[in-house]
């Protein structure tokens, strides 16, 4: 009996936080009166369920306080889908950690790229992606268009950044309500820089980004698990001109400029010098089958995501856009393994119990 109307307890309070995401504002609530007659026998049996739920409530607050399989608040929530696209690892390392923390199935974008339409169970869906140009990667925008049934769900975004992370996540804010749906909640994460000028990146500097992408992963999930609806995360590009970090990228971004006006953007497309030493990795990392070795050196086709994987990961940094030095410090997240990045393909990888 007590079982009974602690599970009806529960699923009253489960109710409730669905209702006060989004419905909340849409429902009309009956008078108090109504609620009562609504949710309870009426007397005498009121009295005993009044009576047996505050006992539920006290052996429940017992358990999971002290009882040998108490549960964190995170892992009560429904199922939880993360989605991601990452060149070099910087939105995996970020979606793993989150997967970790929500008990979430990670899944990269890439693996399901092939089909027509992309159905998520979970009632928490988040995408996780870097930013090229200021906006999500035209692929991550693909791939919430094939997807069904997301006005009823909380959706969260995450944008990991090199430079700023600007109106990106607005953007993509607005690609998902063409699709019927609606983000509740949208973090910009600074990372690494992995275009180009990211050679004017220290390592002190990527250090504290980390850093303060740890001390701010609890208070992400704490927002997503409860489900709230916070404000879209965005700067002002205007005013992020003035910080150290983009001031420093400027001679490489004006060089890059010059390069495009004179020699067109042909001349940017990727080559491997004579370092290159045949391994093959830039074919198995590249997430769109967009390079193929050819007599042991690397052939590009026109399919690229422009997430400079390929570039990055090369173990002989022999991987140049047509040999033009854009200070490019060949980077990629030092929690992330290779394999990982090559799996993106095909893995789904199931972090929840
Ligand atoms: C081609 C390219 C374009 C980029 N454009 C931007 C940009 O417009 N603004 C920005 O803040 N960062 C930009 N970045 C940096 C990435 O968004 C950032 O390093 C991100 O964390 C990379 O994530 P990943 O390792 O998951 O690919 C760019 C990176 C690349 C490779
Ligand atoms: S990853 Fe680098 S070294 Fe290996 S095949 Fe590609 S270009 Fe050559
Ligand atoms: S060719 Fe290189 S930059 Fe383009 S999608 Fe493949 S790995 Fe990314």
């Amino acid at each position: 009996m007590i079982l009974a109307v602690s599970m009806i307890h529960d699923f009253a309070a489960v109710s409730h936080r669905r209702l006060s995401r989004r419905d909340r504002d849409s429902v009309t609530f009956l008078p108090d009166a109504d609620c009562d007659s609504f949710l309870l026998p009426r007397i005498p049996l009121q009295g005993i369920v009044i009576l047996t739920s505050f006992v539920a409530g006290v052996q429940w607050a017992y358990i999971h306080r002290f009882g040998p399989w108490r549960v964190r608040k995170v892992e009560n929530m429904g199922k939880v889908e993360i989605y991601y696209f990452s060149g070099t690892g910087n939105s995996l390392a970020v979606a793993r950690d989150m997967a970790e923390k929500l008990t979430a199935k990670l899944t990269p974008v890439v693996s399901l790229m092939d089909q027509e339409r992309i159905n998520a169970e979970a009632d928490v869906v988040g995408f996780v992606f870097p930013i090229y140009d200021f906006k999500p990667p035209s692929l991550v925008e693909d791939f919430v268009h094939k997807m069904e049934g997301i006005d009823c769900k909380y959706l969260f975004a995450v944008c990991t950044y090199g430079i700023a992370p600007a109106q990106s996540l607005k953007h993509f804010a607005k690609v998902i309500e063409s699709c019927g749906g609606q983000l509740s909640a949208g973090f910009a994460v600074g990372m690494p820089h992995s275009g180009i000028g990211s050679g004017a990146v220290t390592e002190a500097q990527q250090e504290s980004m980390f850093e303060s992408w740890e001390d701010r992963l609890e208070e992400v999930c704490d927002s997503i698990s409860s489900e709230e609806a916070i404000k879209i995360e965005s700067s002002n590009l205007l005013s992020d001109f003035f910080q150290s970090r983009i001031i420093s990228m400027v001679p490489s971004l004006l060089k890059f400029l010059k390069q495009v006006l004179l020699k067109g953007t042909g001349s940017l497309a990727f080559t491997s010098s004579e370092d290159c030493n045949g391994c093959g990795i830039c074919e198995r990392i590249c997430p769109m089958d967009n390079v193929e070795m050819v007599d042991d050196r690397p052939v590009w086709s026109d399919n690229c995501a422009g997430c400079f994987a390929c570039l990055n990961w090369c173990p002989k940094e022999a991987i140049s856009l047509g040999g033009f030095d854009a200070n490019i410090r060949h980077y990629h997240h030092p929690d992330v393994k290779i394999l990982e990045m090559m799996g993106q393909r095909e893995r789904a990888i199931a972090t929840g119990p």
